[in-house]
């Protein structure tokens, strides 16, 4: 079960890693963005539903459910905790055990489930995450990330700010194929890490003293994802990986991927990424995470099965992963 934000996912697996079903549902605030408390409360409306729903399409009834995996954090809280108070009520019921899976790690292991690579330096690019991950002495490790918001919600707060509506993503990535462009706006990478508010002002700026719509789209794509991969390339580069794995709803853009397509082609690397479905949060990705914890024998007790807010991907055990 996935509800970190504002989708609800339910997800089953078997262990031997075959998606058996995955089906979510996703909260669309009229106005604005997300509350966490309006978040929990779709959660705690369409779980019960969601679960009967992947049950049927995996034609399973609940007596078959060996293991209740869910997603433990990071994410926001009321969310986080009524879709583990879901997982412990329902572990009750069948008297099954429950695991907490990390979030991002869920990303990239379902990422490798479905692209079959194997040691990916992984970008994980969403509305609330901008991240890269790649594995490293013993664990995933945060090679850049974003030291402000996350590039998908840049890209929302700059459509909602110009009447192109939610999401922004879609929006931005349309308007930017009608030009080509350029206009300078600020390229902000500290070391290994991204910041993006200051491109977003300025993208702002650039629309309200007049430049055409689609050229500030086009300008902001080019200099964002420019960004990412350049985090990305130095990321492979130094961590040594020969796989690169692209993962998060920003995913779905077309010119990121040609970005990351060219990077990897550079350097004589293979670039992945999943069905789009899994590319976004689903449930299926923490089902498998919780499947592959289980049988590397992680537990989590019940009374110790509290929620992790800003759960870091460093920070998770990951038994099943293989230095190379
Ligand atoms: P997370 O909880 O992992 O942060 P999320 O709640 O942001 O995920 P996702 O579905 O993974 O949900 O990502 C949504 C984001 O993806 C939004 O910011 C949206 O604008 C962006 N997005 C969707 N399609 C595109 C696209 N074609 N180009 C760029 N961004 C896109
Ligand atoms: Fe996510």
């Amino acid at each position: 079960m996935e509800g970190t934000a504002e989708k609800t996912g339910v997800g089953i697996v078997d262990d031997a890693g075959n998606i058996l079903s995955s089906i979510g549902k996703q909260l669309i605030p009229e106005s604005g963005g997300i509350h966490p408390r309006e978040a929990a409360e779709h959660h705690a409306a369409v779980i019960v539903p969601l679960i009967s729903e992947a049950l049927e399409e995996a034609q399973l009834e609940l007596k078959d459910i060996d293991l209740i995996a869910f997603a433990r954090g990071p994410g926001l809280g009321p969310a986080l905790r009524t879709v583990a108070t879901a997982a412990r009520s329902l572990s009750m019921r069948i008297n099954k055990p429950i695991l907490g899976v990390n979030h991002c790690v869920g990303h990239v292991e379902i990422g490798r489930l479905t692209t079959g690579c194997a040691d990916p330096v992984t970008l994980y690019v969403s509305g609330g995450n901008s991240q890269v991950i790649a594995f490293d002495s013993g664990r995933y490790q945060v090679f850049g990330e974003t030291l402000d918001i996350a590039a998908g919600n840049m890209l929302d707060q700059f459509a909602r700010q110009t009447g192109l509506g939610h999401p922004g993503g879609p929006k931005v990535e349309n308007l930017s194929k009608k030009s080509d462009n350029y206009i300078r706006l600020p390229y902000t990478v500290k070391g290994m890490d991204l910041a993006f508010s200051g491109l977003l002002t300025a993208a702002l700026r650039k629309y309200e003293a007049g430049v055409p719509l689609e050229d500030v789209c086009f300008s902001l794509q080019e200099t964002a994802f420019s960004m990412l991969v350049e985090i990305t390339e130095r990321a492979m580069a130094h961590a040594e990986k020969r796989e690169v794995l692209l993962v998060g709803g920003v995913a779905a853009n077309q010119r990121l991927r040609e970005m990351l397509q060219i990077m990897s082609d550079e350097h004589y690397a293979e670039f992945f990424m999943p069905p789009l479905e899994y590319c976004g949060d689903n449930g299926a990705m923490i089902a498998w995470t919780g499947a592959l914890a289980f049988t590397h024998g992680l537990r989590t007790p019940v009374d110790q099965s509290f929620v992790r807010l800003r759960w870091r991907v460093d920070k998770v055990d990951v038994p099943w992963v293989k230095q190379p």
